[in-house]
Order: structure tokens, then C-alpha cells, then sequence
């Protein structure tokens, strides 16, 4: 594998990756808690939200810089899945380890059990310095910058309103932020107005404080994220299997998932939110934009990582995705 590292200079989009994981999936068949098991395989990747996002946009094609904190401990994944995909490295490396979220997949009883470990114990003043690091580097990255992609939980400790803090210093800047992120830190971040929202039906329902049962539901909420939030211009809740809707003040259009076999579930999101991302770096309007993210989610789909195949197949997929306009 090649070692070359992408200068960050160029990079158009900054995918900032709080809380990274190490995936540790283990196979074991009939688990049984509290007795000695026997695992088939193990495999560990590299992963975390914003990670996912960085992977997919580099595999479209997209020049990307991806941020957050790392351990010296256990680089090594990290480093080949970026210097693979030629994503410049600006993580904060600390001391210790990044965790590991342990998946314990069953197939003999079709389950499948989640570790997931905290991220490291900071104090508030590492926090702090590290959080006037990542501004510090919104600020060198601004001249080539168009897109933060903000995913994901914070580490333990670190104050709710940090994604909000970044919003502004990248809107500062001159840039634009897509966020994913869910509870106190998707609520503290919407005072700072992102131009896009991507939450799950979940996400939004927690944030909204009702539930959302329908696509009519969810298009009627992201409606009241746009109306609260001057510059939101696109708020898109996913629902799993039954696709997602891209509200904007224009607009609403529910797109339908594509008919896939899924080998894996895990950062269908993510990969939608790469997919947005990637629409807005090629300046499309909200339909292909809606298109073109749920070819990326189908297409991530059926891989097991966080990748996708050539870009001319995924936007051949984004042309099979079929479209429904909200009342
Ligand atoms: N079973 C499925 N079949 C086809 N498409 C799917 C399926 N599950 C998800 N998708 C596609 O992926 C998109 C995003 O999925 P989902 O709503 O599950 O994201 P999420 O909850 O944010 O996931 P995560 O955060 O774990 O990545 C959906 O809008 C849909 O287009
Ligand atoms: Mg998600």
C-alpha cells in the first residue's frame, strides 16, 4: 500500500471526525454470556462517522481533508485506509489508544451485540486547546475550503455546543457545513445554522420532541428546521428502507431507496451524507442532489466497509432512483 500523503492544501471538503473507532467485529457462533467462547474471525477497520464520509467522497472522486482525534497508541489503520484513499491526515493525535467498538456478530442466532467503548478522558483545558486546534486549521484550510462535514458524537466531556463553535468559524471563513449529528449536540449546533441537516427519523424526532411516523411527518419537521434557522437551505431525514426526504424552502421530494441486497447496514447515513456533500461540490439542484446521495447509501450498501465502486457506476445508480413530490 502506498504511503503517499495527499497535501491538505487542496482540499475542498474537511470531514471532521470527533470521536473515531476502531470496528472490531467478531464471529461468534451461539454466544453464550458469562462461559468461554470461540470466535470464527475477527476484523478491524477503521471507523467512525466522519471517517465513512471521508472514505466515501475520496472513492467519488472529492479532494478531502479529514480532522479529529486519534491515538498515537493505534494509528495504524487509520493511516492506510487515508494514505489508500489519498486523504490528507490533519488529525490531532493524543496520547493513548482510539477506542474500539466491539461488534459481536452471531449468525446461528441472527444477533448481533455492540461494545462501545467512551473515547478518551480529557480535561476541560485539553478539550479547549484542542477545540482552538481544529479552529486554527478551519482557518488554514479556508483558502481552498467549500464544505465541513461534521459527523457524529462527541467525546466524553467535550461541550455540547462545539459543533456550533466550528460552524461559525468555517460560515467565518467563507465555507458551508453539512452536519450529522444527533441529541445535545445536534440541537446546541442548529443555533449556529448549518446549510444542511442530515438526520435519521430518530435524530429529528428526539429533536423535535415527537414522534415522526410518516414521510408526510418527517417533511412537515424539516419544514420547521428551515423556518427557525435563516441560511439552512436543506434539511434531509433519512428513514432506512423507506428511503429519505430532501426538504428546502422550494421543495420537498421523498426519494425511494433502490432495490439492493444489503451485506451491511452500518454507515448507510454516512454515506448518504458523503453523497450530499459531493452533490453540492458539483453544484446540482436538490432532485440529482436527492438522487445522487441515495446512490451513494444503496451503493455503500452493498460493501462491507465504508466504500463505494467507480463513480460513473454510482451516478448510473442515481439515475434509476425514482422521485416523489411532498404536499
Ligand atoms: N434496507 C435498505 N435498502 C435500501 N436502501 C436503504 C436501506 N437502508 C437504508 N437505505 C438507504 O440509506 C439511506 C440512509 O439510511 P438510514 O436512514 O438508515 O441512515 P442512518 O440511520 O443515518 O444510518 P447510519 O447513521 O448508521 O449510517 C436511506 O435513506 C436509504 O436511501
Ligand atoms: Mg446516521
Amino acid at each position: 500500500m502506498s504511503t503517499v500523503q495527499r497535501p491538505a492544501a487542496d482540499a475542498a471538503v474537511l470531514c471532521v471526525a470527533l470521536n473515531p473507532a476502531i470496528d472490531l467485529t467478531i464471529e461468534v457462533a451461539g454466544l453464550r454470556p458469562g462461559e468461554v467462547n470461540r470466535a470464527r474471525r475477527a476484523q478491524q477497520d477503521a471507523g467512525g462517522k466522519g471517517i465513512n464520509v471521508a472514505s466515501c467522497l475520496a472513492d467519488y472522486g472529492a479532494g478531502v481533508a479529514v480532522t479529529g482525534q486519534l491515538g498515537r497508541d493505534n494509528p495504524a489503520l487509520f493511516a492506510a485506509l487515508f494514505a489508500a484513499k489519498g486523504i490528507a491526515d490533519r488529525c490531532l493525535y493524543i496520547d493513548g489508544s482510539t477506542r474500539v467498538n466491539a461488534k459481536i456478530v452471531d449468525p446461528a442466532q441472527g444477533q448481533t451485540t455492540d461494545i462501545n467503548l467512551p473515547g478518551p478522558a480529557q480535561t476541560r483545558a485539553e478539550i479547549d486547546e484542542q477545540i482552538a486546534r481544529l479552529e486554527r486549521l478551519i482557518d488554514e484550510l479556508a483558502p481552498a475550503l467549500r464544505w465541513a462535514v461534521l459527523s457524529g458524537s462527541l467525546p466524553p466531556g467535550w461541550p455540547d455546543d462545539v459543533y456550533a463553535t466550528l460552524i461559525r468559524r468555517v460560515h467565518a471563513n467563507g465555507g458551508r457545513v453539512v452536519l450529522d449529528t444527533s441529541g445535545r449536540a445536534l440541537t446546541a449546533a442548529l443555533a449556529a445554522a448549518p446549510e444542511i441537516v442530515k438526520p435519521n427519523r430518530d435524530e429529528l424526532a428526539e429533536c423535535l420532541g415527537r414522534p415522526l411516523a410518516s414521510a408526510a411527518d418527517a417533511t412537515a419537521a424539516a419544514r420547521e428546521l428551515l423556518a427557525a434557522h435563516a441560511g439552512m437551505r436543506l434539511v434531509a431525514v433519512s428513514m432506512g428502507r423507506e428511503g429519505a426526504v430532501f426538504v428546502t424552502p422550494d421543495a420537498a421530494l421523498l426519494a425511494h431507496p433502490l432495490d439492493v441486497e444489503p451485506i451491511s447496514s452500518v454507515g448507510a447515513g454516512d454515506a448518504m451524507v458523503a453523497g450530499i456533500t459531493a452533490a453540492q461540490l458539483d453544484g446540482l439542484p436538490v432532485d440529482a442532489c436527492a438522487r445522487l446521495a441515495t446512490a451513494f447509501a444503496a451503493a455503500k450498501l452493498t460493501r462491507l466497509g465504508p466504500h463505494l465502486p467507480a463513480p460513473a457506476t454510482v451516478r448510473s445508480l442515481a439515475e434509476k432512483v425514482g422521485l416523489t413530490r411532498q404536499g
